[in-house]
């Protein structure tokens, strides 16, 4: 059987970023990663936003060139993915039947698109998107669709309304709470956007559903929702958030109820694996000190680096305050901290001017800023976030008052 030092599950975002930094750190160990995409590592945000939209080419998303593992001894299993592990004896099986051995385990597997449920489901011209080839199938039947439903108003449905919208397609978005973005941001965020979208002719019907969807010939044509009403569309693409992909290792006896729980050193209560990332839950300072498992690429490639830094003999711990960004139109929205929890909620700058920011905090405590088109807030703004400043209301609203000045201000609170 086949033996590997470090054997990372996941080829996303935090498996490949586990992979460098180890050989940065001078890691002289065997590194393998195992990914069950046919492809080297990309970068999956533009996988809603440019990749669709055309404007760049798969190439220009590889998270390292080719020739980058190889050179640096990163053993590359694609197109494989682990369907059993022993965390007892320490091996793992493969889809291929194929046995590894390890020393250490990195989960880093990500997630899975949840797909409908309802009637017509897996009709063709129904799309997920969360990996190049679901990208890819859906492009190639892209140019006889004029008229596309977008079921799920979170980052996925509304950067892909907005990046097909520069495309003339017709689009619907179908949205079961009744405000977009609820999970990622604060009502304010939620009603600017669905004013945005709306102005550039994109249909946003919130608190509602899909009932099915119907189709002629193995191909959809339209859904029916939850209003009663028929929507005529030859493209369905469903963004209704993820699982993380993690049935392995709950097999193996991982615990969580949200994925996998780890420690600040992301650890999992499994001897010798550690969780990073999207399927990885953790207990966050930036969240009351509750249990967050968050989706970014901030959070995975930081976790990957705690774990790359003990793997080499450093301790660490995961404490990164949480960023995010979204792409939509000409709008840079950039996220710090977590708004979840938060008892108020302050705007700053001019909406009008599609230049402001939205300031969360919980009992007088900064604890997140929604910036649009505002980088200088959201830099600034991350000193707010990560001491936990107690600023007053009237303070933060005032934008010509830098957050910068408010910062330096206001004792570090630990
Ligand atoms: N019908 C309509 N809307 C639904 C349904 C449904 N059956 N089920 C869920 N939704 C809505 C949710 O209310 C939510 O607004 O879909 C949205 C899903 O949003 P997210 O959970 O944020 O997931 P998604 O946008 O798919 O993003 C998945 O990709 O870009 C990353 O950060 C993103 O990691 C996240 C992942």
């Amino acid at each position: 059987v086949k033996h590997v030092d470090v054997l990372v599950v996941g080829g996303g975002h935090g498996g490949a970023q586990v992979a460098i930094a180890l050989r940065q750190r001078k890691f002289q160990g065997s590194i393998a990663i195992v990914g069950d995409e046919p492809h080297l590592p990309y970068e999956r945000p533009p996988l809603s936003k440019e990749y669709l939209s055309g404007e760049k080419p798969f190439e220009r998303i590889l998270i390292r060139p080719p020739m980058f593992w190889a050179e640096r001894q990163i053993d590359m299993l694609l197109g494989n993915r682990v369907i059993a592990v022993d965390p007892v004896r320490h091996y793992v099986r493969l889809g291929s039947g194929e046995a590894i051995k390890y020393s250490k385990l990195v989960w880093a597997a990500g997630g899975i698109a949840r797909q409908l449920n309802c009637a017509g489901h897996d009709l063709e011209g129904v799309h997920v998107i969360r990996s190049r080839a679901d990208v890819d199938s859906m492009l190639r039947g892209m140019e006889c669709a004029n008229r596309v439903i977008i079921v799920g108003g979170g980052y996925i449905g509304l950067e892909a309304a907005a990046a097909l919208s520069k495309c003339n397609k017709k689009i619907t978005v179908v949205e079961s709470q009744d405000r977009v973005l609820a999970r990622v941001a604060g009502e304010p965020l939620s009603r600017f956007y669905e004013a945005e979208h709306c102005a550039h002719g994109v249909d946003i019907r919130l608190s509602t559903g899909v009932d099915c969807i119907k189709g002629s010939n193995g191909r959809v044509v339209g859904v029916q929702i939850s209003t009663g009403e028929y929507v005529p569309a030859e493209l369905v693409i469903v963004g209704i958030g993820i699982i993380p992909a993690i049935e392995p290792l709950r097999q193996a006896g991982a615990s969580g109820d949200n994925g996998v729980d780890v420690d600040a050193g992301c650890r999992t209560n499994l001897p010798g694996i550690f969780a990073i990332g999207d399927c990885a839950a953790h207990v966050s300072g930036f969240a009351g000190d509750t249990v967050v498992r968050l989706e970014s690429v901030q959070n995975a490639t930081d976790q990957a680096m705690i774990v790359a830094r003990q793997l080499t003999g450093e301790p660490a711990v995961y404490d990164a305050v949480p960023w995010f960004w979204s792409n939509q139109y000409n709008l840079r929205l950039q996220t710090v901290g977590l708004s979840s929890g938060h008892d108020q909620a302050v705007l700053r700058g001019h909406v009008e001017e599609r230049r402001f920011s939205i300031v969360y905090l919980r009992r007088g405590q900064v604890i997140a800023l929604d910036c649009i088109n505002s980088t200088k807030d959201y830099v600034e703004g991350r000193a707010l976030v990560t001491r936990k400043s107690v600023l007053k209301a009237s303070e933060l609203a005032d934008s010509s008052v830098s957050l910068k000045s408010l910062a330096e201000r206001v004792p570090i609170q630990l």
